[in-house]
């Protein structure tokens, strides 16, 4: 068989906006706001996801090992979902696949067939994963696609016909705010049928300092992918941005229960973006703020499942009770399933 695979993206599926002109529309937007923002979505390009792997890494970051633990350890909580038949495993932000390649590894062992296919919105990252997945495994057919998330759920919704395992993983949810977190899962309902399983990754709430401490990391890689937001906009947009004159600061904010992630002006500055033809002003102290990582309770969880249409079928649970991978099971009544 070979692994095989191409790369869709999200504007064949439909005519829309070209990708850089979105950016910079998104950056004017932000940089107008007030306070400024700018969405973490814009962290992976290429430079970006090298950095995210290199946090990944990081020992800080437990969530990565967190989360390997729980699939090296409970594999078959995986595989007994799925019975004979083929089906897609759809990946949403793959990034490097390491902990996929766990489950592939075991669900290839046990003769399992499937199709995976990952999406994620950076194309050096996918092609990255596909090569490595391809040398990895040489029965493996894959199909990667470079789009964002809800262009993925457009992808997701024209491939009813087979059984689908869609795997959220590393809190990569844990992005979205409340409502969208909603939103979110409510069109993955959508595009999915009865029966199908979804795995969703949350980073649970924990003692303060841990979760601090994975993003305030001691090498300063964080600090790097947060102002690769700024080194995009030089180079993708004609920014002039110095990236000394920016601080990079995260604290826990306790009642929206997120790290929040902000970038912080150092002094009084007046910044040219030759492609939105504009000065943007930032006072001393002045913040973007560049990302949400939300933390989750137990009852967080199952109150969005209810609310957008799945049953819980497992808590998988690391030892330490850091983190947990959730599988969620599409509940809709047979007679309105779309077939
Ligand atoms: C990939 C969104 C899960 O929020 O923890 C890591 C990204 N940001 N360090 C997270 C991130 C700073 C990460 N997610």
């Amino acid at each position: 068989m070979g692994c095989t695979y191409k790369i869709l993206r999200g504007e064949d599926l439909e005519t829309v906006v070209p990708s850089n002109q979105k950016f910079a529309l998104d950056v004017l937007i932000g940089l107008s706001e007030k306070p400024k923002q700018l969405s973490s979505m814009y962290f992976y390009d290429d430079t970006g996801s090298r950095l995210f792997q290199k946090i990944m890494a990081l020992p800080e970051y437990y969530l990565t090992s967190c989360e390997m633990e729980i699939i090296k350890t409970q594999t078959e909580q995986f595989s007994n979902l799925v019975g004979d038949g083929t089906f897609h495993l759809i990946e949403l932000g793959a990034g490097d696949g390491s902990k996929t390649s766990v489950l592939i590894d075991h669900f290839l062992q046990k003769k399992l067939e499937f199709d995976y296919i990952p999406i994620d919105i950076s194309e050096a990252a996918m092609k990255t994963l596909l090569r490595s997945m391809g040398k990895k495994f040489e029965t493996l057919s894959a199909n990667g696609l470079v789009a964002e998330y809800f262009d993925g759920l457009k992808w997701i919704s024209q491939s009813k016909h087979k059984r689908n395992m869609v795997l959220m993983l590393g809190s990569n949810l844990g992005n979205f705010n409340k409502a969208r977190a909603r939103v979110f899962l409510r069109s993955l309902w959508n595009s999915l049928n009865n029966g199908d399983y979804v795995v969703i990754g949350f980073d649970l709430k924990k003692d303060i300092e841990i979760m601090l401490r994975a993003y305030n990391d001691s090498q300063g890689v964080t600090e790097k992918f947060n102002l690769n937001l700024l080194r995009r906009i030089n180079t993708e947009l004609g920014g002039q941005f110095d990236l000394n004159k920016f601080r990079f600061y995260a604290n826990y904010n306790v009642f929206s229960g997120a790290i929040e992630s902000f970038l912080v002006s150092l002094e009084p500055q007046r910044i040219y973006i030759a492609q939105l033809g504009d000065y943007f002003e930032f006072d001393a102290w002045e913040p973007i703020h560049t990302e949400y990582s939300y933390k989750f309770l137990e009852s967080d969880i199952s109150l969005l499942a209810e609310q957008t249409g799945y049953r819980i079928v497992h808590q998988l649970y690391d030892s330490k009770r850091y983190f947990v991978d959730s599988i969620w099971r599409v509940e809709k009544l047979e007679a309105t399933a779309h077939k």
